[in-house]
């Protein structure tokens, strides 16, 4: 789909974010010929640089996060002569008559809110003061959307004074993930899984989400956040909902965000018996989480486990069970969704049987796996045993893994093409946090302190006992 020349704004240009994800996805889409003639990138931030000194800044950026084999010394060189800069107060006039005097009629006019939400406000404001947005230009904004529904409430409405819904563009990563859109190609593309995607024939999914960093230098942020807004109110919940909703009408942006919304909405309210919480301890010569977070009583979790519920006809009696943590035993994040027995064997061996399981592996080793059952060879009669089918997105694409966009290259390109489909809209959020909210004030009000585990473990013991009181099992956390 062809992108129009933009013009597009990074407020917080000089920021974490812009350094390891957005200057080097711009530069990947260039590289890949897919930044219209004539776009250019503006940074905007506080510190008082000279376009020459913030190209410096970009230039070492795509050096640090470029893959080697994508850097090409001439198409670099292009790709900096596209970048502005301008020295801009958020909370006051300096800078801002320079940027308006930039922008230019008749392109795409996007800006990047890649700042702390507190400032979300201020540049909203500023940018309908000084006339530099306009009715066609979009905003995005990245989480934390909110720490709650009360403040993601109050977000909404701030941008929504200058901006209609349509302008906006909220930032999960998750969704810009290949292989998170491709869990809607897997259900929706095939005839084959529909069919026996609901309670009758799927016994439990499990969602899992695992890091091996800890929250070294987050830890003012993460301290206040924890793995349940962090992680399970945005992320994992986009999953769970690509896993769940009904086949919308089309591929459309209202029509996927509607069938999400009725996931959301219909969510039980979670029981604190199915609420694990965990936080990693020192271990093997490395800090715990105590040390990151600077407070020795920290009550935040960076593990959560949890079993969900969805109250519709096509899920009533199936759990989903989340987990996600820090500091575990390997980075994996897959979904794995197991079928249930069939109603009637005809083989004496009950033994070797085994269920079948769908597994889609997110990240990394990008692929899918489907458990079947099959005849062990041999002559000693009709014994079962169990095989995977077994796909690697990357053989099969014949791609190496640096070929696989980044999430936020594909989600750049989106909010340019006027695409909204793999963004979060605002009741979307809001409904989100209407579920969190009582589960994050049960946990509060009672006191309760996060189960301590080891770093490079599966996380703590009880969450290993909220499957074995189902009479299930975790998958293991490999690679
Ligand atoms: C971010 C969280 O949104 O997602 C981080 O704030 C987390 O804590 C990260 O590490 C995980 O993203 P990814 O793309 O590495 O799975």
């Amino acid at each position: 789909i062809p992108v129009d020349t933009f013009d597009l704004v990074i407020f917080g240009g000089t920021g974490d974010l812009a350094r390891r994800k957005i200057f080097p996805g711009l530069y990947r889409r260039f590289l890949a010929g897919q930044m219209p003639e004539g776009s250019r990138i503006i940074g905007a931030a506080r510190a008082d640089l000279t376009e020459a000194a913030f190209r410096a800044t970009v230039r070492e950026a795509i050096d640090e996060f470029v893959p080697e084999a994508r850097k090409d010394a001439a198409v670099i060189d292009a790709f900096i002569g596209r970048i502005g800069y301008v020295s801009i107060d958020a909370k006051g006039t300096g800078g801002w008559p320079d940027l308006r005097a930039m922008m230019r009629e008749n392109v795409v006019r996007a800006f990047y809110f890649s700042v702390a939400p507190v400032l979300f406000g201020d540049i909203a404001e500023r940018l309908h003061e000084h006339g530099i947005a306009d009715a066609w230009s979009r905003i995005v904004v990245e989480k934390p959307f909110g720490r709650d529904l009360a403040s993601a409430r109050a977000l909404n409405e701030t941008l929504a004074k200058h901006f209609t819904e349509a302008q906006i563009y909220r930032i999960d990563h998750y969704l810009g993930k290949e292989t998170v859109q491709n869990l809607m190609a897997v259900r929706f593309a095939n005839i084959l899984f529909e069919p026996l995607w609901k309670a009758e024939y799927i016994d439990h999914v499990q969602i899992t989400v695992a890091e091996t960093v800890g929250v070294e230098g987050r830890g003012a942020y993460y301290d206040k956040s924890g793995a349940m807004r962090d992680m399970v109110q945005n992320h994992l919940m986009q999953l769970l909902c690509l896993i769940a909703m009904e086949p919308p009408y089309h591929f459309d942006p209202d029509a996927v965000r509607d069938e999400k919304l009725k996931v959301i909405r219909a969510l039980d309210a979670v029981k604190p018996e199915d609420i694990v919480r965990g936080q990693y301890l020192a271990g093997g010569g490395q800090e715990g989480y105590v040390a990151h977070s600077e407070n020795p009583a920290s009550k935040t979790e960076s593990y959560i486990a949890l079993k969900v519920h969805i109250s519709n006809w096509r899920w009533k009696g199936t759990p989903f069970y989340l987990r996600t943590g820090k500091r575990l035993r390997a980075r994996a994040s897959e979904i794995a969704i197991t079928f249930k027995e069939p109603p009637h064997s005809i083989f004496d061996d009950a033994e070797g049987w085994r269920e079948n399981v769908l597994v889609i592996r997110l990240q990394p080793n990008e692929g899918m796996n489907l458990m079947m059952m099959i005849k062990e060879p041999g002559p000693g009669g009709m014994r079962l045993m169990q095989v995977p089918l077994d796909m690697a997105f990357a053989d099969a694409l014949g791609a190496d893994a640096e070929d696989i966009p980044d999430a936020y290259e594909r989600l750049i390109m989106d909010v340019i093409r006027g695409n909204q489909t793999l963004f979060m809209r605002g009741d979307e959020v809001e409904a989100a946090w209407a579920w969190a909210d009582p589960i994050i004030q049960g946990w509060e009000e009672r006191g309760m302190k996060p189960q301590g585990y080891d770093p490079g473990s599966s996380g703590p013991e009880d969450a290993l006992m909220l499957m074995h009181k189902d009479g299930r099992r975790w998958r293991e956390i490999r690679e």
